[in-house]
């Protein structure tokens, strides 16, 4: 059994990963009305990303016997007024989930909760390179997408990303 402090915070996480979904699809919403189909294919990558992260989390509660229960996602309700603003959000938020993320691991290590330490230990590597993710497509669209050539050169980049499920859902 799980320390229901902890079962509480990684249940509440489950809920902000699925969020995190919708914030995403959201900037894709906002970015396919804008013509730059590239950027929304990005970003609905991304929300099956954070769908599988929920996933994995709310696999980790089943499998230590919580019974999982889900809230309301709340509505991402931002307007956009430049192209580079969902981007700059986009890393805003991955800081804000690192500290979440964080606050369950400093939690479950003040408990020597070592197996949900071990478990978090995944979601510790994917912020670093969450926040990586994000950092790097603000900075090339300061650099490139300034003119019209350089967005359309980014577009096409990210239309090619591929999602792949995260190698810990198969386990
Ligand atoms: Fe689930 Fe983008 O972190």
């Amino acid at each position: 059994m799980l320390d229901k402090k902890i079962a509480d915070l990684i249940n509440t996480q489950v809920n902000k990963e699925l969020y995190s979904a919708y914030l995403y699809l959201d900037f894709a919403n906002y970015y396919e009305d804008e013509g730059l189909d590239g950027f929304a294919h990005w970003y609905e990558i991304q929300a099956q990303e954070e769908r599988d992260h929920a996933m994995m989390m709310r696999k980790y509660l089943l499998d230590n016997g919580v019974r999982v229960t889900f809230e309301a996602i709340e509505k991402p309700d931002k307007e956009y007024k430049c192209h580079t603003c969902p981007l700059q959000a986009g890393l805003e938020h991955e800081q804000y989930v690192t500290s979440l993320i964080t606050a369950i691991y400093k939690e479950a290590a003040n408990q020597s909760d070592y197996k949900t330490m071990q478990f978090l230990d995944w979601f510790i590597k994917e912020q670093v390179e969450e926040e990586k993710n994000a950092d790097d497509l603000l900075k090339k669209m300061k650099l490139f997408g300034g003119d019209s050539k350089g967005l359309y050169m980014l577009n096409q980049e990210l239309a090619s990303r591929v999602y792949t499920p995260a190698a810990a859902l198969s386990d």
